[in-house]
């Protein structure tokens, strides 16, 4: 027992030491204690305690933050279902409850003799082959009856996660149609070096000149964004890449990770070059933890050859170097104030804006965040020149676009298009057919129909971040809308009451009209809800929370009215339904021990 003490604290200081004892990096130190422990003991969280110089109670409240991190033990093995809409509609719930019955187990109950637990997550970014799990933090895609079938057998007879076919965890690129961003052969250091050429004042000009805008869904111009990290005053600078793809649906900085890592690479370094930053941070997803070896590979190939590092190139003072942080499965992480929280150690709630990340962002010091399609399409737009990035796309839209294609359609995958493409053309190249409906940038996005298939992607009319999930005419709208609700009342920070009381709300009365017992004040009550979020919420998540709901309702609204009463009001608690249970005690099911309905 000592000896098994003494083992665990030369890991725990192993862990430390790799991360210099910086208390920023509680959420790293902390995710490598789960990866060796399987969660994360108490008598860990007393040593970090110590030796990091956290109260106990903070390090307990940034774990319990992450749902990707256990206080408890949840099994050796930790099984985790995407809960994403396609998934669904890929027939992972069946996949699920037969695994359950398979290990004798039900959803987010750990088994008694500690080995399995499974459950549901949110999108794991893998939509194009659904429907797609994790266990214990590795992806495992194209799940069929067969498959599972072989994981639960492989769980059963405890064989080790390295042993298992390696085919079961290969995560497919498929890349469906690419142009200047993915067909891209440049050299590693090719951009840097023509940056140099044009030096830091120029390279943001040429930013500022190219017309990019932000990839990662707000769109913001990314040259004034430098420009403003540039000139913010303070020393110390860092460029940070948004690399949380958390919004369900969308998976194309997963690709641009795998396919174009060097690139997004150059364009950070290029960031760094421009704002005179010495710090970069890749922010991982959990989701993607696989791709954290390679990815780790690259940034050393490229300090090998003198592109992050001391001197960059020969430059004197040119100095930069990138770490990667992995999140934990919090969705929230993705904005980028609650990114950089994230990033020091903390839970990863929103700040409040003003001031901005530009001038006060990672240890209160000037960062430039942005996604990682923008820093691809920054090093593509000093690669060809700004007049020529200008020249694809359209006036307000310059450049090209990556579009995640998922949902009802024979060729999901990656599509990269000029912008100004229309709806109609990709649902053409992807194969759709009979198609009801089209999410365009996931669930806080828009949710469009038919006679709209002729609306153009960009910032001029859809803005997206890149989700574009197919329904055809065999889907109820309504459920996809449900689904989306369940997602953000998951996802919600809590921090602020009217997102953490709406967003539950609002999951409650889709729950009501699903169960029958909806009426057109709930359906009004859900508008008033959508302007109390609009109003007071503190980020984006909230202020987006009713979007789902309030764009099919419009456009699909028989798929809520035929679930509705013809009741003015109904309540949400169905106390008849509730003394079911009594029924069945006294053996009763007569007219008289139910309570009085309507008309009786
Ligand atoms: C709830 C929420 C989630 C977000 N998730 C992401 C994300 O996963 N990836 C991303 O790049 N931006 C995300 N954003 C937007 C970021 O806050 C930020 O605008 C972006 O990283 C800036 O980069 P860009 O200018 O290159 O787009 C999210 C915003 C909100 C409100
Ligand atoms: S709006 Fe929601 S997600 Fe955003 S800070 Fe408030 S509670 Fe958190």
């Amino acid at each position: 027992m000592a000896a098994d003490s003494e083992t665990h604290t030369t890991d725990l200081d192993s862990i430390l030491g790799r991360y210099a004892h910086d208390p920023n990096a509680l959420l790293q130190v902390l995710r490598e204690v789960q990866e060796l422990r399987g969660y994360i003991p108490s008598s860990s969280i007393s040593y970090l305690s110590l030796k990091l110089g956290i109260p106990r109670a903070r390090i307990e409240g940034v774990a319990g933050f992450y749902s990707f991190m256990h206080l408890r033990q949840n099994g050796e093995y930790r099984v985790l279902f995407s809960d994403n809409i396609t998934d669904r509609m890929l027939g992972s719930q069946a996949l699920m409850e037969k695994m359950c019955q398979q290990l004798w187990l039900q959803p987010g109950k750990v088994s008694e003799d500690g080995l399995v637990s499974i459950n549901t997550t949110s999108c794991t970014g893998m939509c194009d082959q659904g429907p797609a799990m994790l266990v214990n933090g590795r992806a495992i895609t194209c799940l069929t009856h067969q498959r599972v079938q072989e994981i639960g057998s492989l769980i059963r007879n405890r064989t080790p996660l390295a042993d298992w076919p390696g085919d079961f965890f290969s995560v497919e690129d498929n890349i469906r149609r690419s142009g200047p961003l993915l067909d891209n052969t440049g050299a590693p250091g090719d951009v840097l070096r023509a940056a140099l050429a044009l030096g830091a004042e120029s390279t943001v000009e040429a930013i500022k000149n190219s017309g990019l805008r932000g990839r990662g869904g707000a769109g913001f111009p990314t040259g004034l964004k430098w420009d403003a990290c540039r000139n913010a005053p303070g020393a110390a600078r860092h460029v940070v890449c948004n690399a949380d793809e958390g919004e369900p649906g969308t998976f194309k900085d997963r690709v641009l990770l795998t396919r174009k890592a060097d690139r997004v690479f150059e364009g950070m370094t290029l960031c760094a070059l421009a704002t005179g930053a010495q710090h970069g941070f890749l922010y991982l997803r959990g989701e993607y933890r696989y791709l954290l070896e390679p990815l780790q590979a690259i940034l050393q190939r490229r300090r090998d050859i003198n592109l992050l590092g001391k001197n960059i190139l020969g430059q004197s003072g040119f100095d930069f170097d990138i770490a990667i942080h992995l999140g934990a499965g919090a969705y929230i992480c993705g904005e980028e104030s609650a990114l950089i929280e994230s990033l020091e150690g903390k839970r990863g709630v929103p700040r409040s804006r003003p001031p901005f990340p530009v001038t006060h962002g990672y240890l209160q010091q000037p960062t430039a965040v942005d996604n990682v399609e923008t820093f691809c399409s920054a090093a593509l737009a000093i690669q060809i020149g700004a007049e020529n990035y200008r020249a694809i796309g359209t006036a307000k839209s310059s450049g090209s676009k990556l579009i995640s294609v998922s949902g009802d359609c024979p060729r999901p995958g990656i599509y990269e298009y000029p912008f100004g493409v229309s709806v109609r053309e990709v649902l053409q190249d992807c194969g759709a057919v009979n198609t009801r409906a089209v999410q365009i940038s996931g669930p806080s996005g828009m949710c469009i129909a038919e006679s709209e298939f002729d609306r153009k992607l960009g910032f001029e009319d859809l803005p997206t971040a890149g989700a574009f999930m197919v329904f055809d005419d065999s889907r109820d709208l309504f459920e996809v809308a449900r689904n989306f609700v369940h997602f953000f009342a998951h996802e919600s920070c809590g921090f602020c009451t009217p997102c953490r009381v709406g967003t539950s709300m609002l999951k409650q009365t889709m729950d009501k009209i699903a169960a029958g017992h909806g009426t057109r004040h709930d359906l009004n009550e859900i508008e008033k809800l959508d302007k109390v979020l609009q109003t007071s919420s503190h980020c984006g998540l909230g202020r987006t929370a009713c979007n789902p709901v309030l764009h099919t309702l419009k456009r699909f609204r028989p798929a809520y009215e035929n679930r509705l009463k013809s009741l003015d009001f109904e309540p949400a608690f169905d106390l008849d339904g509730a003394l079911a249970r009594a029924r069945q005690m006294t053996g009763r099911d007569d007219a008289g021990a139910h309570l009085k309905t309507e008309g009786a």
